[in-house]
């Protein structure tokens, strides 16, 4: 059943755990995620960025999210816009039926000009007083994801400031952060910690420079009631990376956020981990993969089945590791 991201949070906090957010576009990978979250009863939350309702159309985003919830009715099941960029697009994912969406003030309505705080007080609590009558829960995000040794942001065409960024504007402000939540009354807060989104976040495994997990724990002592967000969390598996090497891509060696530093952050309020990327791996290895082992074969069933079962197997994962195993 569909629920708020409020009530999947608060069960969450209560009990110690962490609950993997993934990006869906398509009939796969929401049957990945699902059945992974059935075979271990996990709750879900599905997100989907503005990218993905215009890739897939608005209607099959809302009828794939609707279906999930028709197959899988025993799930608790969260439907939320990744990244709504003005309280106009989260307007238009509450009309589409989503039960939560994401103010990202954090950036201009462009997506890529590091906003004010004005700016981005004034959005979130918008879009909170909105959505809050319709029991629509709201994720709000201060700070902008970069990397702290380069000041990129990552993600050349997706959703990341443009331009160098200095460190103070890639590290949420524990005081800052408090005004906040006070001033919008969101229910989760999206913080930058270092991490970026895409395949390329890091070009050496994180250390504590680069990947600043102290910064979660003086952010959840500040605010302990709130539920914080780490968004750029894909891991990066070098197996996977590997993988699609072997079978003839092109990728260049990048490290990702390690599993125990996100379950470090999940002992200090963080409870929703967004991953996008590590999907794309798994599904663009195992669909290389059966492609270069099977010439002969046309069907896209065939190379699509691959691709979903590797998703659902890292779903699977991450479900484990976070904690969800039986929360549903
Ligand atoms: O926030 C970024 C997510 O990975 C979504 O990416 O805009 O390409 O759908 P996308
Ligand atoms: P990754 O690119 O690390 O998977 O992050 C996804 C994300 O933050 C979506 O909002
Ligand atoms: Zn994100």
């Amino acid at each position: 059943a569909l629920v708020s991201m409020r009530e999947l949070l608060d069960h969450a906090a209560v009990n110690g755990y962490g609950i993997p957010a993934f990006n869906v576009n398509n009939l796969e990978q929401v049957q990945a995620v699902m059945t992974a979250a059935d075979e271990v009863g996990a709750p879900v939350i599905l997100q989907a960025s503005a990218g993905a309702r215009k890739y897939a159309g608005e209607p099959f985003i809302k009828h794939l999210i609707q279906a999930a919830t028709e197959q899988w009715p025993h799930i608790p099941l969260v439907m939320h816009q990744d990244h709504g960029q003005s309280p106009a697009v989260c307007h238009g994912a509450i009309d589409l039926g989503f039960s939560s969406v994401m103010m990202d003030g954090s950036l201009m309505e462009d997506g890529k000009t590091p906003a004010s705080f004005e700016y981005n007080v004034d959005v979130t609590r918008r879009v909170v007083d909105m959505a809050h009558k319709m029991g629509v829960s709201v994720e709000g995000e201060l700070g902008c994801l970069g990397n702290l040794e380069t000041g990129e942001a990552g993600e050349e065409d997706g959703i990341g400031a443009e331009g160098k960024l200095d460190h103070s504007q890639m590290l949420t402000d524990p005081e800052e952060a408090a005004q906040f939540v006070k001033a919008t009354g969101l229910d989760a807060l999206a913080i930058a910690i270092g991490t970026s989104h895409g395949a390329y976040k890091f070009s050496r495994k994180p250390t504590g420079d680069i990947l600043a997990i102290y910064r979660v724990k003086e952010i959840h002592q500040r605010i302990p009631n709130t539920h914080l967000v780490m968004h750029g969390s894909s891991s990066v598996p070098q197996e996977l990376l590997a993988l699609i090497n072997q079978y003839g891509g092109k990728m260049k060696e990048t490290y990702g956020v390690p599993v125990e530093e996100i379950q470090e952050a999940i002992k200090h309020g963080v409870r929703k981990i967004n991953i996008d990327t590590d999907i794309r791996l798994a599904m663009t290895a195992a669909c290389r993969k059966f492609l270069v082992e099977n010439p002969d074969k046309f069907d896209a069933r065939e190379w699509l089945k691959p691709a979903r079962e590797a998703a659902k197997q890292l779903c699977k994962q991450r479900y484990l590791e976070f904690g969800c195993e039986g929360q549903a």
